[in-house]
C-alpha cells in the first residue's frame, strides 16, 4: 500500500510534479501524505495528517525551485494516520529523507539497535528505521553505499526512495516485492509506485524488479543488484493516456468507471473472437496449455474472488472442468493439496495484491503452471504468472471495482468458451452472445431511472440482504460486497435457498432484500424464496431478466436484457454497482475513497 513518487531534475522544480504524482497515487493510500525536498541546507519537510488536500495548504512553506525530491501518500500499517507518522521520514540532522511502501519486519530489533546508538525517532513506524539507518551507515555523503548496507539489514516487502542534502542531484530507489517504477523524460526522471505518477510527463519507463537498486539523477539511471553488479532493464513505452486517467466530467471516478463498462468491453473483447469461436492465444494461452490441465484452483480477494465464482460455475458447466476457488488470504495458509494436472489462475486488478501474489509464488515454487487474469501490465502478478490474460479496462482508480470485476468476467467467460470447445462442446450461440454485450450495456445504462429513488431509501436503513441462486448468488456477493465499502451499510449476500436455514429470522417489516433472478432454470426456487420474504414484511427489489414472465409482486423490478442466462452476470452487475453509488453518495460518503480501504492491498 502507499504511494510514492520521486522527481529529479536538471533545474525544474521537483515540488509541482510530486503533488500532482500524488494525486495520481491516492488511491494506494490516503490517511496522510508529505513531500520532502532537497535543499542544499538540509532537507526542507512538509507532512500532515488527513487527504492531500490538507498537504497542499502546506505547500506554501516549501522552498520552491528545488530539482529533487520525494513525496508519499499513506494507507497506514505500523502507527496511526498522524503528523509524525506520516512519510517522509528524516534521520536525526534532516540531511536524508526516505519515502516507503510496504513493511520493515525487523523494525523492533534495527530500532532497538538505532537508539542505543542514540538516534532519535520521532515516529511509530516501521518507515522511520529506513533514514536512520541510512544516517549511521553515512549516508549523508555516500547515499548509495549506504543503501547497500542498509538493504542487507532490512527484511521484509518494500520500496523506498532516498534523497541527501549533500548529494540533491539524485534519488536512489530500491525494489524489493513492493511495486516501483521509473518514469524516463527529457533533462528529469521521475520515479512512481505506478504509472501514473509521471504519465503526465512520459510514457517511457523502466520496471524495477525484486532485489534492484537504482540510482537516478536527471539524466540517468543506473541500475544494480545487491552485490553491486550493473543490470539493465528494457524501457518500455505505456500504452495508457493521462486522460483514462482522469475523471472525464463525472463527479467521481466510480461512476465514470461504471458508465465507461460497454465501451471498456468492447476494448476487453476485440481481437478475442473470430467466426463465432474465442481465440485462445489472445487471453495470452495456448491451445496445449488449455488442454493439458485437468483441474483449476482460483486464487483471489475481494470483487476478484467474486469473479472468480462466476468463472468457475461458467468453466463448471461449459466445459465440465472442476474448479475451486479460494479466498487468497486462506489458501495461501491451508496446506492445499496441488498437482501438476491443475492450473492455479490468479485474478487481481491490480496484479500487486499481496495474498494473491503468495498463492502465486506457492503454486510456481511447487512447479505449477500459474495463469493471471489482471488489469495491470507490468505488476508484478503479471510478470511472476507463466501465462496472462489482460483485463484491458484502463485505469480503475476508484476504491470501489466495477470495470475490473466486469472485465474478469468477460475474460472468464471467454475462457470457458475457449475450453469448452477443445471438450467437444462448443458453444457459437454464446461466443455470438458475447458480442451483443457492449451494444446491451449502453441499454441497461439507459434504463437505470429506477435506482436513484431505490437508493434514496437504502440510504435510511441499516440492513440490505442481496439473494440468488446459482450465477445470480455469485452475483449477490459482489453486489453486498460494494454496498458495504462505499456506503457503510450493513450487507449480506446468501443463496436465496438457504435463507429458511437461520437468516429469515433478520427479515422484518420493511427490511430490504436485492432478489437477483437471471438463472431461468431455478428462477422459479427463487420466486419462491422472495414469497418467504415478502411474507414476512420484506421490500423486495428486483434485479431480473427482462424475459422472465415473473408474477411475483416486487416492490422495485429493473429488467436487464440479457442475449442468454449464462451472459448475464456483465450486465446485471452494472444495477449493483449503481445502486451501492447513489446509496454511498444519498449517504453524502465519500465515494472513490472510502474509510480504512485502499486500492491495492500489498501487505497481508
Ligand atoms: O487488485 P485486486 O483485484 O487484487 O484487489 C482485490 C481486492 O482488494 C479488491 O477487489 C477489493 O475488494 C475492491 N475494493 C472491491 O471493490
Amino acid at each position: 500500500m502507499c504511494g510514492i513518487v520521486g522527481f529529479v531534475g536538471e533545474k525544474d522544480d521537483a515540488l509541482p510534479f510530486i503533488f500532482n504524482g500524488l494525486k495520481r497515487l491516492e488511491y494506494r493510500g490516503y490517511d496522510s501524505s508529505g513531500i520532502a525536498l532537497a535543499a542544499q541546507d538540509g532537507i526542507a519537510l512538509q507532512k500532515t495528517e488527513g487527504k492531500l488536500a490538507a498537504l497542499g495548504e502546506l505547500l506554501g512553506a516549501l522552498p520552491s525551485g528545488i530539482p529533487c525530491g520525494i513525496g508519499h501518500t499513506r494507507w497506514a500499517t505500523h502507527g496511526r494516520p498522524t503528523d509524525e507518522n506520516a512519510h517522509p521520514h528524516v534521520d536525526c540532522r534532516g540531511k536524508i529523507a526516505t519515502v516507503h511502501n510496504g513493511i520493515i519486519e525487523n523494525f523492533q530489533v534495527l530500532r532497538e539497535e538505532l537508539m542505543a546508538k542514540g538516534h532519535l525517532f520521532r515516529s511509530d513506524t516501521d518507515s522511520e528505521v529506513i533514514p536512520q539507518l541510512l544516517e549511521d551507515y553515512g549516508g549523508a555523503d555516500d547515499l548509495e553505499g549506504a543503501v547497500r548496507k542498509a538493504e542487507m539489514r532490512l527484511q521484509g516487502a518494500y520500496a523506498f526512495l532516498a534523497i541527501s542534502s549533500t548529494h540533491p542531484d539524485r534519488i536512489v530507489a530500491v525494489r524489493r516485492t513492493s511495486p516501483l517504477i521509473v518514469g524516463l523524460g527529457e533533462g528529469a526522471n521521475y520515479l512512481g509506485s505506478d504509472f501514473s505518477a509521471f504519465l503526465a510527463a512520459t510514457k517511457r519507463a523502466l520496471i524495477l524488479e525484486n532485489g534492484d537498486l537504482a540510482v537516478v539523477t536527471p539524466n540517468q539511471v543506473t541500475i544494480t543488484n545487491l552485490a553491486g553488479d550493473r543490470i539493465e532493464r528494457p524501457v518500455i513505452t505505456v500504452t495508457w493516456d493521462i486522460k483514462q486517467a482522469e475523471r472525464g466530467g463525472y463527479p467521481h471516478f466510480m461512476l465514470k468507471e461504471i458508465m465507461e463498462q460497454p465501451d471498456v468491453w468492447g476494448d476487453c473483447l476485440l481481437g478475442r473472437i473470430h467466426e463465432d469461436e474465442v481465440v485462445p492465444q489472445e487471453l495470452g494461452l495456448d491451445v496445449g496449455q488449455l488442454t493439458h490441465y485437468k483441474r483449476i484452483q482460483i486464487v483471489a480477494a475481494g470483487t476478484a474472488y467474486h469473479a472468480g465464482l462466476v468463472g468457475k460455475s461458467l468453466i463448471e458447466r461449459l466445459a465440465r472442468i472442476p474448479v475451486n476457488v479460494d479466498v487468497a488470504s486462506e489458501f495461501r495458509y491451508s496446506h492445499p493439496i496441488l498437482d501438476k494436472e491443475t492450473m492455479v489462475m490468479a485474478i487481481s486488478q491490480s496484479g500487486e495484491t499481496a495474498d494473491t501474489l503468495a498463492c502465486l509464488r506457492l503454486a510456481r515454487e511447487k512447479g505449477l503452471f500459474t495463469y493471471s487474469i489482471t488489469n495491470t501490465v507490468g505488476s508484478t502478478v503479471a510478470r511472476e504468472s507463466d501465462a496472462v490474460g489482460f483485463t484491458l479496462a484502463g485505469p480503475e482508480v476508484a476504491v470501489a471495482s466495477t470495470k475490473a470485476y466486469t472485465t474478469q468476467i468477460l475474460v472468464l467467460t471467454l475462457l470457458a468458451l475457449a475450453l469448452a470447445k477443445l471438450q467437444g462442446q462448443a458453444r457459437p450461440d454464446l461466443v455470438r452472445g458475447l458480442v451483443q454485450i457492449p451494444a446491451l450495456g449502453h441499454t441497461v445504462l439507459n434504463r437505470m431511472d429506477g435506482i436513484k429513488s431505490m437508493a434514496t431509501r437504502l440510504a435510511q436503513t441499516h440492513d440490505v440482504f442481496y439473494i440468488g441462486r446459482g450465477l445470480d448468488y455469485a452475483l449477490a456477493m459482489e453486489g453486498q460486497l460494494k454496498i458495504k465499502e462505499i456506503s457503510y451499510l450493513h450487507a449480506e449476500a446468501y443463496a436465496a435457498g438457504e435463507l429458511k436455514h437461520g437468516t429469515l429470522a433478520l427479515i422484518e417489516e420493511g427490511t430490504p432484500v436485492v432478489a437477483i433472478v437471471t438463472e431461468h432454470d431455478v428462477a422459479e426456487k427463487t420466486v419462491s424464496n422472495i414469497l418467504e420474504v415478502k411474507a414476512r414484511g420484506a421490500e423486495v427489489w428486483g434485479i431480473v431478466d427482462e424475459k422472465l414472465p415473473l408474477t411475483v409482486p416486487l416492490d422495485h423490478r429493473l429488467a436487464i436484457p440479457i442475449a442468454e442466462p449464462l451472459l448475464a452476470p456483465v450486465l446485471a452487475a452494472v444495477p449493483l454497482q449503481l445502486l451501492a453509488y447513489h446509496t454511498a453518495v444519498a449517504k453524502g460518503q465519500d465515494v472513490d475513497q472510502p474509510r480504512n480501504l485502499a486500492k491495492s492491498v500489498t501487505v497481508e
